[in-house]
């Protein structure tokens, strides 16, 4: 067994938080040798709820589970972490876009980028579901200046999960017959997934499911499968983003072993990405590092949806400037 690792885990008491929590309790995420003590924060109305979850980890018996501490205060739920996942925010409701969500939910982000810098472990990594993500993480960055910023990323998981879950049915395949499924971009309708560079069987997924079913159905789907799910639940998506948080946090913490990972990183450029944006790439992990898949060639179909989500994010960041200190 390792030494306990202190997990952060925001908006804890929330339908996201529900499902997270006992995933990363079971092993899940840092894997069965790896004991971790949950730090969980809420806002104040939500410390009751929150007891209630608490009750019901400890009750799960988890033996990884070395500890569960909860705070409405950042400074307290941040201290020493080396792990922070950042969900608490409120969701989009049925008609919104998540860019609506800015002005609400961006002002969370400097409050807890500045407790990350001032109180979380030298080695802390950061994952931002809260949306709009991609601009959250950005303004948790910038709050965060002694916090190196390759450490902060926004989850487009969830993106790469549904495209690939997508392709995997119209081929009458599993999830584990596609590769190579990279979202690039921003985490709204957006973003690109590039289904022109992803495998099915190890083959071209282009040439087996044909292009006009991609850039029509399949692009549709995919960018707009959170709106569907609201439509449908009405509420988002909570279960499946937890997943996807798991998978984002479980490949940074063990490596892809050569497979492509899709995860909103600062852009430094890469790509005729803007430097500074929070973009989702498709990367390789090793050894803790992430680092973008180098040599993917687009054509101009894919590079007119680059710029568009591009484009957005531009205008999200100048939308948020104030909250960039
Ligand atoms: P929810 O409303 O069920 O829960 C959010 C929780 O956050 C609530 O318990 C609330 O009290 C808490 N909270 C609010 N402000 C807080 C703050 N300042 N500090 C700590 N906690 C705070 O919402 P949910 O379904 O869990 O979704 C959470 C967020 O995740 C939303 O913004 C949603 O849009 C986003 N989301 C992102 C993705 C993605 O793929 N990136 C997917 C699904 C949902
Ligand atoms: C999702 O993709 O399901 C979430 O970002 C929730 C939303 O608002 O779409």
């Amino acid at each position: 067994m390792n030494p306990p690792i202190r997990v952060a885990v925001t908006g804890a008491a929330g339908n996201i938080g529900y499902a997270l929590l006992f995933r990363i309790a079971s092993g899940d995420c840092f894997g069965k040798n790896q004991p971790v003590i949950l730090q969980l924060l809420e806002i104040t109305p939500g410390m009751k709820a929150l007891e209630g979850v608490v009750m019901e980890l400890l009750d799960s018996a988890f033996p990884l589970v070395h500890g569960v501490e909860i705070s409405d205060d950042p400074n307290v739920a941040f201290k020493g972490v080396s792990q922070a996942f950042l969900v608490g925010s409120r969701p989009r409701t049925k008609g919104m876009d998540r860019a609506d969500l800015i002005k609400v939910n961006g002002p969370i982000f400097t409050t807890q980028g500045k407790a990350i810098n001032d109180n979380a472990s030298s080695d802390v990594r950061v994952i931002v579901v809260g949306n709009p993500c991609n601009t959250n993480a950005l303004i948790a960055m910038h709050a965060a200046p002694d916090v190196p910023r390759e450490r902060f990323t926004a989850m487009t998981r969830l993106d790469q999960n549904r495209a690939v879950s997508q392709l995997a049915s119209k081929a009458g395949v599993t999830a584990g017959a596609i590769g190579r499924m990279g979202i690039w971009g921003n985490h709204s309708n957006t973003m690109y997934p590039d289904f022109f560079n992803a495998t099915l069987g190890g083959g071209s997924v282009v040439e087996q499911l044909g292009e006009e079913w991609l850039k029509g159905e399949f692009m549709g789907t995919v960018v707009n499968r959170g709106a569907a799910i609201i439509a449908a639940r009405g509420a988002s998506s909570a279960a499946s983003a937890a997943s996807a948080a798991v998978d984002h946090m479980a490949d940074w913490w063990n490596g892809t072993n050569g497979a492509w990972a899709s995860m909103a990183i600062p852009s430094k450029g890469e790509y005729g990405v803007p430097a500074g944006l929070i973009f989702s790439y498709p990367v390789t992990i090793e050894g803790g590092v992430y680092n973008i898949v180098e040599g993917i060639e687009h054509n101009d179909f894919a590079k007119a949806r680059i710029q568009a989500t591009v484009d957005e994010l531009l205008a999200e960041r100048e939308a948020v400037k104030d909250l960039l200190v």
